[in-house]
Protein backbone atom coordinates (compact mmCIF):
# COMPACT_ATOMS: atom_id res chain seq x y z
CA UNK A 1 0.00 0.00 0.00
CA UNK A 2 0.93 3.58 -0.71
CA UNK A 3 0.90 5.70 2.16
CA UNK A 4 -1.07 9.85 1.91
CA UNK A 5 -0.71 12.04 4.64
CA UNK A 6 -3.44 14.67 5.04
CA UNK A 7 -3.97 17.48 6.25
CA UNK A 8 -7.22 19.14 6.80
CA UNK A 9 -7.72 23.23 7.71
CA UNK A 10 -10.52 25.32 8.33
CA UNK A 11 -14.36 24.09 8.29
CA UNK A 12 -16.32 21.15 8.91
CA UNK A 13 -16.96 21.12 4.87
CA UNK A 14 -13.42 20.71 4.65
CA UNK A 15 -13.14 17.69 7.23
CA UNK A 16 -15.69 16.01 5.26
CA UNK A 17 -13.96 16.86 2.14
CA UNK A 18 -10.77 15.20 3.10
CA UNK A 19 -12.42 11.98 3.96
CA UNK A 20 -14.32 11.76 0.43
CA UNK A 21 -11.05 12.87 -1.04
CA UNK A 22 -9.18 9.37 1.07
CA UNK A 23 -12.26 7.07 -0.25
CA UNK A 24 -11.03 7.90 -3.59
CA UNK A 25 -7.23 7.51 -2.59
CA UNK A 26 -8.24 4.32 -0.58
CA UNK A 27 -9.72 3.18 -4.17
CA UNK A 28 -6.14 3.74 -6.02
CA UNK A 29 -4.48 1.28 -2.96
CA UNK A 30 -3.28 4.29 -0.95
CA UNK A 31 -3.89 4.25 3.01
CA UNK A 32 -3.37 6.88 5.28
CA UNK A 33 -0.61 7.52 8.20
CA UNK A 34 -0.16 9.88 10.53
CA UNK A 35 3.64 10.61 9.65
CA UNK A 36 4.38 13.21 6.81
CA UNK A 37 7.56 11.71 6.40
CA UNK A 38 6.90 8.37 5.83
CA UNK A 39 4.34 9.26 3.19
CA UNK A 40 4.14 9.04 -0.75
CA UNK A 41 1.59 11.56 -1.15
CA UNK A 42 0.81 14.66 1.24
CA UNK A 43 -2.44 16.59 0.96
CA UNK A 44 -2.90 19.71 2.04
CA UNK A 45 -6.91 20.71 2.01
CA UNK A 46 -6.72 24.83 2.94
CA UNK A 47 -8.86 27.22 4.12
CA UNK A 48 -9.28 30.97 2.89
CA UNK A 49 -11.85 32.45 5.52
CA UNK A 50 -9.29 34.42 7.27
CA UNK A 51 -5.86 35.99 6.52
CA UNK A 52 -4.64 33.87 8.93
CA UNK A 53 -5.59 30.33 8.09
CA UNK A 54 -4.61 31.38 4.41
CA UNK A 55 -1.05 32.01 5.21
CA UNK A 56 -0.64 28.98 7.58
CA UNK A 57 -0.96 27.31 4.44
CA UNK A 58 1.86 28.16 3.09
CA UNK A 59 3.93 28.06 5.87
CA UNK A 60 3.04 24.29 6.47
CA UNK A 61 3.69 24.09 2.59
CA UNK A 62 7.12 25.20 3.05
CA UNK A 63 7.98 22.20 5.52
CA UNK A 64 6.51 19.40 3.23
CA UNK A 65 8.54 21.10 0.08
CA UNK A 66 11.72 20.26 2.29
CA UNK A 67 10.79 16.68 2.67
CA UNK A 68 10.35 16.70 -1.16
CA UNK A 69 14.10 18.15 -1.50
CA UNK A 70 14.98 14.51 0.00
CA UNK A 71 12.49 12.97 -1.64
CA UNK A 72 11.63 13.86 -5.45
CA UNK A 73 9.06 11.06 -5.90
CA UNK A 74 7.42 12.30 -3.17
CA UNK A 75 3.83 14.22 -4.47
CA UNK A 76 2.17 17.13 -3.10
CA UNK A 77 -1.26 17.46 -3.87
CA UNK A 78 -3.62 20.95 -2.43
CA UNK A 79 -6.46 21.16 -2.93
CA UNK A 80 -9.48 23.81 -1.34
CA UNK A 81 -10.62 27.42 -0.98
CA UNK A 82 -6.41 28.56 -0.84
CA UNK A 83 -6.74 26.83 -4.42
CA UNK A 84 -9.76 28.59 -5.62
CA UNK A 85 -9.60 31.96 -4.85
CA UNK A 86 -5.63 31.99 -6.02
CA UNK A 87 -5.99 30.35 -9.23
CA UNK A 88 -2.89 30.11 -11.74
CA UNK A 89 -1.29 32.19 -9.14
CA UNK A 90 -1.21 29.21 -6.43
CA UNK A 91 1.58 27.43 -8.11
CA UNK A 92 3.28 29.68 -8.81
CA UNK A 93 3.73 30.92 -4.84
CA UNK A 94 4.05 27.29 -4.28
CA UNK A 95 6.15 25.81 -7.37
CA UNK A 96 6.85 22.74 -5.69
CA UNK A 97 3.13 21.32 -5.83
CA UNK A 98 2.25 18.97 -8.09
CA UNK A 99 -1.10 18.78 -8.25
CA UNK A 100 -3.65 21.37 -6.94
CA UNK A 101 -7.36 21.59 -7.12
CA UNK A 102 -9.92 23.82 -5.67
CA UNK A 103 -13.37 22.40 -3.79
CA UNK A 104 -15.34 21.25 -6.54
CA UNK A 105 -12.46 19.88 -8.49
CA UNK A 106 -11.23 17.00 -6.19
CA UNK A 107 -13.14 14.07 -7.39
CA UNK A 108 -10.97 14.37 -10.82
CA UNK A 109 -7.67 13.35 -8.57
CA UNK A 110 -7.06 10.27 -10.26
CA UNK A 111 -6.57 11.59 -13.76
CA UNK A 112 -4.14 14.25 -12.43
CA UNK A 113 -2.38 11.75 -10.73
CA UNK A 114 -2.01 9.77 -13.87
CA UNK A 115 -0.94 12.47 -15.38
CA UNK A 116 1.76 13.67 -12.73
CA UNK A 117 3.22 9.76 -12.43
CA UNK A 118 3.35 9.17 -15.92
CA UNK A 119 5.71 12.62 -16.30
CA UNK A 120 2.94 13.71 -18.78
CA UNK A 121 3.07 17.24 -17.05
CA UNK A 122 4.91 18.84 -14.36
CA UNK A 123 2.15 20.31 -12.33
CA UNK A 124 -1.70 20.52 -12.70
CA UNK A 125 -3.98 23.25 -11.39
CA UNK A 126 -7.99 23.12 -12.10
CA UNK A 127 -10.22 25.15 -9.88
CA UNK A 128 -13.35 26.36 -11.72
CA UNK A 129 -17.15 25.60 -11.08
CA UNK A 130 -17.99 22.20 -13.37
CA UNK A 131 -21.73 21.82 -14.62
CA UNK A 132 -21.64 18.71 -13.58
CA UNK A 133 -21.05 18.47 -9.59
CA UNK A 134 -18.36 16.53 -8.06
CA UNK A 135 -21.09 14.22 -5.97
CA UNK A 136 -21.94 12.72 -8.87
CA UNK A 137 -18.41 10.89 -9.54
CA UNK A 138 -17.48 10.48 -5.87
CA UNK A 139 -17.07 6.42 -4.82
CA UNK A 140 -19.38 5.16 -1.97
CA UNK A 141 -18.29 6.51 1.21
CA UNK A 142 -15.90 4.50 3.29
CA UNK A 143 -16.05 3.49 7.10
CA UNK A 144 -16.43 6.28 9.56
CA UNK A 145 -16.33 6.52 12.88
CA UNK A 146 -19.59 6.44 14.98
CA UNK A 147 -20.31 10.30 14.65
CA UNK A 148 -19.84 11.63 10.84
CA UNK A 149 -20.65 14.35 8.67
CA UNK A 150 -22.61 14.17 5.42
CA UNK A 151 -22.43 17.37 3.15
CA UNK A 152 -26.25 17.91 1.60
CA UNK A 153 -25.95 21.45 0.53
CA UNK A 154 -22.74 23.67 -0.47
CA UNK A 155 -21.91 26.99 -1.36
CA UNK A 156 -24.10 30.72 -0.76
CA UNK A 157 -26.18 32.74 -2.44
CA UNK A 158 -25.96 35.37 0.05
CA UNK A 159 -22.68 37.61 -0.31
CA UNK A 160 -22.65 38.40 3.15
CA UNK A 161 -19.67 41.27 2.47
CA UNK A 162 -17.20 39.95 4.63
CA UNK A 163 -17.15 36.13 3.50
CA UNK A 164 -15.36 34.65 0.76
CA UNK A 165 -17.44 31.35 0.65
CA UNK A 166 -19.79 32.48 -2.43
CA UNK A 167 -16.77 32.90 -4.20
CA UNK A 168 -14.27 29.99 -3.29
CA UNK A 169 -17.50 27.22 -2.68
CA UNK A 170 -19.70 28.90 -5.36
CA UNK A 171 -23.28 29.32 -6.07
CA UNK A 172 -25.73 27.47 -3.72
CA UNK A 173 -26.54 23.58 -4.62
CA UNK A 174 -28.41 21.40 -2.44
CA UNK A 175 -27.64 17.41 -3.50
CA UNK A 176 -30.69 15.65 -4.68
CA UNK A 177 -32.70 13.83 -1.80
CA UNK A 178 -32.58 10.46 -2.72
CA UNK A 179 -28.68 10.66 -2.64
CA UNK A 180 -28.44 12.11 0.67
CA UNK A 181 -30.48 9.11 1.75
CA UNK A 182 -28.49 6.63 0.23
CA UNK A 183 -24.70 7.90 1.84
CA UNK A 184 -26.62 8.49 5.02
CA UNK A 185 -27.63 4.61 4.68
CA UNK A 186 -24.29 3.24 3.14
CA UNK A 187 -22.58 5.38 6.63
CA UNK A 188 -25.13 3.84 9.02
CA UNK A 189 -24.08 0.17 7.58
CA UNK A 190 -20.79 0.80 8.50
CA UNK A 191 -22.00 1.68 12.06
CA UNK A 192 -22.21 5.36 12.01
CA UNK A 193 -25.20 6.37 15.04
CA UNK A 194 -25.07 10.01 14.40
CA UNK A 195 -24.96 11.85 11.26
CA UNK A 196 -23.96 15.99 11.01
CA UNK A 197 -25.87 17.09 8.11
CA UNK A 198 -23.50 19.78 6.38
CA UNK A 199 -23.33 23.03 4.11
CA UNK A 200 -22.53 26.58 4.55
CA UNK A 201 -25.99 27.73 4.57
CA UNK A 202 -27.60 24.11 5.74
CA UNK A 203 -30.90 25.30 5.92
CA UNK A 204 -31.40 27.04 2.70
CA UNK A 205 -31.33 22.85 1.30
CA UNK A 206 -34.10 22.12 -0.82
CA UNK A 207 -35.34 19.71 -3.28
CA UNK A 208 -37.57 17.05 -4.04
CA UNK A 209 -38.80 14.44 -1.71
CA UNK A 210 -39.51 10.87 -2.12
CA UNK A 211 -42.77 11.42 -2.20
CA UNK A 212 -42.21 13.91 -5.36
CA UNK A 213 -42.87 17.04 -3.03
CA UNK A 214 -40.92 19.89 -2.58
CA UNK A 215 -39.44 19.37 0.49
CA UNK A 216 -37.16 21.31 2.55
CA UNK A 217 -34.16 20.63 5.74
CA UNK A 218 -37.04 19.67 8.32
CA UNK A 219 -38.45 16.74 5.47
CA UNK A 220 -35.08 15.56 4.72
CA UNK A 221 -34.48 15.28 8.81
CA UNK A 222 -37.71 14.01 8.95
CA UNK A 223 -36.98 10.85 6.60
CA UNK A 224 -33.52 10.38 7.89
CA UNK A 225 -35.03 10.16 10.98
CA UNK A 226 -36.54 6.65 9.29
CA UNK A 227 -33.27 4.99 8.78
CA UNK A 228 -33.34 2.38 12.08
CA UNK A 229 -29.74 2.27 13.09
CA UNK A 230 -29.28 6.51 12.84
CA UNK A 231 -29.75 7.76 16.34
CA UNK A 232 -28.76 11.32 16.42
CA UNK A 233 -28.99 14.20 13.71
CA UNK A 234 -27.51 17.56 13.73
CA UNK A 235 -27.21 20.54 10.76
CA UNK A 236 -24.68 22.87 10.71
CA UNK A 237 -24.32 25.90 9.90
CA UNK A 238 -27.79 27.59 9.54
CA UNK A 239 -28.37 31.33 8.67
CA UNK A 240 -30.93 33.05 10.54
CA UNK A 241 -33.30 34.00 7.93
CA UNK A 242 -33.75 30.77 6.65
CA UNK A 243 -34.82 29.40 9.97
CA UNK A 244 -38.53 28.55 9.31
CA UNK A 245 -41.02 28.04 11.94
CA UNK A 246 -41.39 24.46 10.25
CA UNK A 247 -37.72 23.68 11.15
CA UNK A 248 -37.39 25.53 14.79
CA UNK A 249 -41.00 22.57 15.47
CA UNK A 250 -38.91 20.13 14.65
CA UNK A 251 -36.51 20.88 17.34
CA UNK A 252 -40.20 19.45 19.77
CA UNK A 253 -40.98 17.06 17.08
CA UNK A 254 -38.16 14.70 15.73
CA UNK A 255 -36.77 13.20 19.16
CA UNK A 256 -33.60 12.30 16.90
CA UNK A 257 -32.49 15.81 16.36
CA UNK A 258 -30.47 16.61 19.09
CA UNK A 259 -31.12 20.21 21.01
CA UNK A 260 -28.50 21.90 19.35
CA UNK A 261 -28.33 25.05 17.04
CA UNK A 262 -25.06 26.66 15.58
CA UNK A 263 -26.87 29.92 14.42
CA UNK A 264 -24.32 32.95 13.33
CA UNK A 265 -25.56 36.15 14.77
CA UNK A 266 -22.27 37.65 13.58
CA UNK A 267 -22.78 41.56 15.16
CA UNK A 268 -25.58 42.87 17.67
CA UNK A 269 -25.59 45.81 16.00
CA UNK A 270 -28.31 46.50 13.17
CA UNK A 271 -26.38 49.33 11.55
CA UNK A 272 -22.85 46.35 11.29
CA UNK A 273 -25.64 43.65 10.25
CA UNK A 274 -26.77 45.81 7.30
CA UNK A 275 -23.18 46.69 6.29
CA UNK A 276 -22.20 42.64 6.51
CA UNK A 277 -25.27 42.54 4.25
CA UNK A 278 -27.18 39.85 6.97
CA UNK A 279 -30.52 39.82 5.98
CA UNK A 280 -31.68 40.15 9.49
CA UNK A 281 -32.33 42.79 12.39
CA UNK A 282 -30.58 41.54 16.44
CA UNK A 283 -34.27 41.96 17.47
CA UNK A 284 -35.26 39.24 14.69
CA UNK A 285 -32.44 36.95 15.44
CA UNK A 286 -33.60 37.01 19.20
CA UNK A 287 -37.17 36.62 18.19
CA UNK A 288 -35.72 33.09 16.67
CA UNK A 289 -34.02 32.51 20.12
CA UNK A 290 -36.96 33.33 22.38
CA UNK A 291 -39.34 31.48 19.73
CA UNK A 292 -37.39 27.85 19.77
CA UNK A 293 -36.65 28.35 23.68
CA UNK A 294 -40.05 28.34 24.42
CA UNK A 295 -40.72 25.04 22.01
CA UNK A 296 -37.43 23.18 23.08
CA UNK A 297 -36.39 24.82 27.03
CA UNK A 298 -33.52 22.86 27.01
CA UNK A 299 -31.70 23.71 23.83
CA UNK A 300 -28.10 24.90 23.65
CA UNK A 301 -27.38 28.02 21.43
CA UNK A 302 -24.53 28.22 19.67
CA UNK A 303 -23.23 31.35 17.44
CA UNK A 304 -20.34 32.97 15.37
CA UNK A 305 -19.39 36.46 15.91
CA UNK A 306 -17.12 38.72 13.92
CA UNK A 307 -15.58 42.14 15.67
CA UNK A 308 -14.02 45.00 14.35
CA UNK A 309 -15.96 45.24 11.08
CA UNK A 310 -15.81 48.32 9.10
CA UNK A 311 -17.49 51.33 10.78
CA UNK A 312 -17.91 49.33 14.10
CA UNK A 313 -18.38 51.86 16.67
CA UNK A 314 -17.96 51.03 20.55
CA UNK A 315 -21.64 51.60 20.78
CA UNK A 316 -22.13 48.89 18.01
CA UNK A 317 -20.15 46.56 20.13
CA UNK A 318 -21.68 47.77 23.27
CA UNK A 319 -25.23 46.19 21.42
CA UNK A 320 -23.23 42.85 20.54
CA UNK A 321 -22.35 42.51 24.11
CA UNK A 322 -26.48 43.29 24.90
CA UNK A 323 -27.41 40.33 22.38
CA UNK A 324 -24.81 38.32 24.19
CA UNK A 325 -26.15 38.68 27.41
CA UNK A 326 -29.85 38.44 26.54
CA UNK A 327 -29.35 34.95 24.36
CA UNK A 328 -26.55 33.07 26.73
CA UNK A 329 -24.87 31.13 24.34
CA UNK A 330 -23.57 27.17 25.29
CA UNK A 331 -20.60 27.77 22.79
CA UNK A 332 -19.09 29.96 20.43
CA UNK A 333 -16.76 31.05 18.05
CA UNK A 334 -15.32 34.84 17.88
CA UNK A 335 -13.04 36.32 15.22
CA UNK A 336 -11.59 39.26 14.50
CA UNK A 337 -12.43 40.85 11.39
CA UNK A 338 -9.97 39.88 8.55
CA UNK A 339 -10.35 41.87 5.42
CA UNK A 340 -10.64 39.12 2.28
CA UNK A 341 -9.63 40.48 -0.70
CA UNK A 342 -12.18 40.56 -3.53
CA UNK A 343 -14.73 41.45 -0.47
CA UNK A 344 -17.05 44.28 -0.53
CA UNK A 345 -16.17 44.99 3.07
CA UNK A 346 -12.41 44.87 2.36
CA UNK A 347 -12.79 48.01 0.37
CA UNK A 348 -15.27 49.80 2.77
CA UNK A 349 -14.20 53.05 4.55
CA UNK A 350 -13.70 52.80 8.34
CA UNK A 351 -11.87 49.85 8.49
CA UNK A 352 -10.91 49.43 12.45
CA UNK A 353 -7.18 49.49 13.37
CA UNK A 354 -5.80 46.13 15.01
CA UNK A 355 -5.36 47.35 18.75
CA UNK A 356 -8.92 47.85 18.86
CA UNK A 357 -10.49 44.59 17.02
CA UNK A 358 -8.09 43.15 19.40
CA UNK A 359 -9.52 44.81 22.59
CA UNK A 360 -12.74 44.08 21.73
CA UNK A 361 -12.16 40.43 21.20
CA UNK A 362 -10.64 40.23 24.32
CA UNK A 363 -13.81 41.35 25.76
CA UNK A 364 -16.60 39.48 23.51
CA UNK A 365 -14.46 36.21 24.48
CA UNK A 366 -14.41 36.45 28.18
CA UNK A 367 -17.98 36.89 28.26
CA UNK A 368 -18.55 34.34 25.75
CA UNK A 369 -16.38 31.85 28.06
CA UNK A 370 -17.88 32.58 31.30
CA UNK A 371 -21.74 31.60 29.74
CA UNK A 372 -20.32 28.65 27.85
CA UNK A 373 -18.64 27.57 31.51
CA UNK A 374 -21.66 27.89 33.22
CA UNK A 375 -23.51 26.13 30.85
CA UNK A 376 -21.07 23.45 31.38
CA UNK A 377 -21.30 23.23 35.15
CA UNK A 378 -24.82 23.55 35.02
CA UNK A 379 -24.72 19.78 33.92
CA UNK A 380 -22.95 18.37 37.01
CA UNK A 381 -25.46 16.56 38.59
CA UNK A 382 -27.60 15.71 35.35
CA UNK A 383 -27.58 12.37 33.66
CA UNK A 384 -26.90 13.51 29.94
CA UNK A 385 -26.88 10.27 27.12
CA UNK A 386 -23.89 10.20 25.96
CA UNK A 387 -22.71 8.61 22.08
CA UNK A 388 -19.29 6.95 22.82
CA UNK A 389 -17.55 8.02 20.32
CA UNK A 390 -13.31 6.94 20.56
CA UNK A 391 -10.85 5.62 23.50
CA UNK A 392 -9.54 8.47 25.23
CA UNK A 393 -5.63 9.63 26.30
CA UNK A 394 -5.66 7.75 29.16
CA UNK A 395 -6.10 4.08 29.64
CA UNK A 396 -9.54 2.75 30.54
CA UNK A 397 -11.12 6.14 29.69
CA UNK A 398 -13.82 6.67 26.73
CA UNK A 399 -15.06 9.86 25.06
CA UNK A 400 -18.26 10.63 23.48
CA UNK A 401 -20.81 13.79 22.71
CA UNK A 402 -23.77 15.00 24.70
CA UNK A 403 -26.84 15.97 23.24
CA UNK A 404 -25.25 19.79 23.38
CA UNK A 405 -22.15 18.64 21.44
CA UNK A 406 -20.49 18.96 24.98
CA UNK A 407 -17.15 16.70 25.04
CA UNK A 408 -17.48 14.28 28.05
CA UNK A 409 -14.79 11.74 29.62
CA UNK A 410 -15.45 8.78 31.42
CA UNK A 411 -14.11 5.37 32.31
CA UNK A 412 -15.95 2.91 30.38
CA UNK A 413 -15.18 -1.07 29.12
CA UNK A 414 -14.34 0.10 25.65
CA UNK A 415 -17.01 -2.75 24.18
CA UNK A 416 -19.42 0.07 24.45
CA UNK A 417 -17.80 2.27 21.85
CA UNK A 418 -20.66 3.63 19.76
CA UNK A 419 -23.51 3.50 22.31
CA UNK A 420 -25.52 5.46 23.74
CA UNK A 421 -25.08 5.26 27.52
CA UNK A 422 -26.32 7.10 30.10
CA UNK A 423 -23.66 9.70 32.10
CA UNK A 424 -24.00 11.10 35.67
CA UNK A 425 -22.31 14.09 35.08
CA UNK A 426 -19.64 14.76 37.98
CA UNK A 427 -17.39 17.77 36.73
CA UNK A 428 -17.11 20.09 34.11
CA UNK A 429 -14.57 22.70 32.28
CA UNK A 430 -14.68 25.46 29.95
CA UNK A 431 -14.58 22.68 27.00
CA UNK A 432 -15.17 19.24 28.49
CA UNK A 433 -17.26 17.85 31.11
CA UNK A 434 -16.75 14.27 33.42
CA UNK A 435 -19.05 11.80 34.05
CA UNK A 436 -19.37 8.78 35.31
CA UNK A 437 -21.56 5.64 33.63
CA UNK A 438 -25.27 5.72 35.39
CA UNK A 439 -26.61 1.97 35.58
N1 LIG B 1 -13.15 37.85 8.93
C1 LIG B 1 -13.41 37.30 10.15
N2 LIG B 1 -14.25 36.29 10.34
C2 LIG B 1 -14.88 35.79 9.27
N3 LIG B 1 -15.77 34.79 9.15
C3 LIG B 1 -16.10 34.66 7.84
N4 LIG B 1 -15.43 35.56 7.12
C4 LIG B 1 -14.67 36.29 7.97
C5 LIG B 1 -13.77 37.36 7.83
N5 LIG B 1 -13.52 37.91 6.63
C6 LIG B 1 -16.29 34.05 10.30
C7 LIG B 1 -17.81 34.23 10.44
C8 LIG B 1 -18.34 32.92 9.94
C9 LIG B 1 -17.25 31.96 10.37
C10 LIG B 1 -17.25 30.67 9.65
O1 LIG B 1 -16.06 32.67 10.09
O2 LIG B 1 -18.10 34.45 11.80
O3 LIG B 1 -19.61 32.60 10.52
FE1 LIG C 1 -12.61 27.92 5.01
FE2 LIG C 1 -14.98 28.71 4.21
FE3 LIG C 1 -13.52 27.24 2.61
FE4 LIG C 1 -14.59 26.20 4.82
S1 LIG C 1 -15.68 26.98 3.02
S2 LIG C 1 -12.54 25.89 4.10
S3 LIG C 1 -14.43 27.93 6.25
S4 LIG C 1 -13.06 29.29 3.31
Amino acid sequence: MKKVFIRTMGCQMNVYDSLRILDILNNLGYEETEAYEDSDLILVNTCHIREKASEKVFSELGRYSKLKEDKPDLIIVVTGCVVQAEGEDFLERAPFVDIALGPQNYHHLPEKLELIGRKLKKQVIEADFPVQTKFDFLPSPGSRTYSSYLAIQEGCDRFCSYCVVPYTRGAEYSRPAKDIIKEAEIMTTSGVKEITLLGQNVNAWHGIGTNGEPWRLEDLINRLADIPNLLRIRFITSYPSDMTSELLNCFTSQKKLMPYLHLPVQSGSDKILRAMNRRYTSSEYLDIIFKLRDLCPEIAISSDFIVGFPGEEDKDFEQTLDLVNKVDFASSFSFKYSPRPGTPGAAMKGQIPEEIKSSRLDVLQSLLQRQQERFNYNCIGKVLPVLLEHEGKKTGQLCGRSPYLQNVNLEADKKLLGEIIPVKITGANLNSLRGEQAI
